[in-house]
């Protein structure tokens, strides 16, 4: 946990991959062994991958891509978010570079009747290509995104998710312990519009994990709802946190 951690501050999408550098089959191995131990945010989901060459879908990037496919159950795009920013945060700690990729094609929409979601751009890369200096990564001032209690020490790190266009469409309230997230649609991006609530809503994933998290390393427990799906207009409820006295103190 606490190496994963760490990585939120190493990670970065990668998009310049170093094509002389390659996985070996020891590292695929691996990665298929770490998918297997990603926790999902949704138990009764059907997930399924595949790793490909980067040949096989129309990204420039990476050697491989990992085609995610899932039941498309309420909050299966949460889930796939949660699941696999996991991978990415552990892939940082072994030096393998991920992009998450949106606007990648793939040449099969379904396999084994899980709909295409995503893809992962995957490749090896070398520790100087990571993220030296988060703060210098760009993202919205804490105020624009934490209001009320911000004491938590918790705000001003899980910002740092990833975001499909950056456009990082998390709001948190926080009042008396608890935590509400909420997904705004108002946001700015190139993105065709009626693709923004698919692709938030994966950044929402990835942001619940940033924050159960910095939850833990910071020893609060909690006790997490999520909210039922819902089009809402300007703040779409997805989740409430109830935070619990700090792990072991009174
Ligand atoms: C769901 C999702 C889809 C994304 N799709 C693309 C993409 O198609 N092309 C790309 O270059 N980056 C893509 N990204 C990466 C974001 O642009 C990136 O996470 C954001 O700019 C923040 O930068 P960082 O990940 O380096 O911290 C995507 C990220 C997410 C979470």
């Amino acid at each position: 946990m606490k190496e994963l951690y760490d990585m939120i501050f190493k990670r970065k999408s990668f998009r310049r991959f170093n094509d002389t550098l390659t996985l070996s089959e020891e590292e695929l191995q691996d990665i298929n062994q770490e998918i297997k131990n990603l926790n999902p945010l949704v138990d009764d989901i059907e997930v399924k991958y595949k790793i490909v060459p980067r040949e096989k879908t129309t990204s420039k990037r990476g050697e491989y891509c990992l085609l995610i496919y899932s039941e498309e159950k309420e909050h299966y795009l949460l889930n796939i978010g949660y699941m696999f920013e996991q991978l990415d945060l552990y892939l940082a700690s072994k030096n393998i570079g991920v992009c998450w990729y949106g606007m990648g094609k793939v040449s099969e929409p379904e396999y084994n009747n899980l709909k295409y979601v995503i893809m992962l751009a995957l490749g090896k890369g070398e520790d100087s290509q990571f993220r030296k200096d988060y703060k210098k990564s760009k993202r919205k001032e804490t105020s624009d995104i934490w209001k009320g209690d911000l004491s938590l020490e918790i705000a001003d790190f899980v910002k740092y998710a990833p975001s499909a266009c950056n456009t990082q469409p998390w709001r948190v309230v926080c009042e008396n312990n608890t935590l509400k997230i909420y997904r705004t649609t108002d946001v700015k991006s190139i993105m065709p519009k009626e693709k923004v609530p698919f692709y938030n809503s994966i950044d929402m994933g990835i942001f619940l994990y940033f924050l159960e998290l910095t939850l833990s390393h910071n020893e609060f427990s909690f006790q997490k709802t999520l909210s039922p799906e819902n089009d809402g207009s300007n703040l779409i409820s997805i989740a409430t946190y109830t935070l619990k006295a700090k792990k072991n103190r009174p």
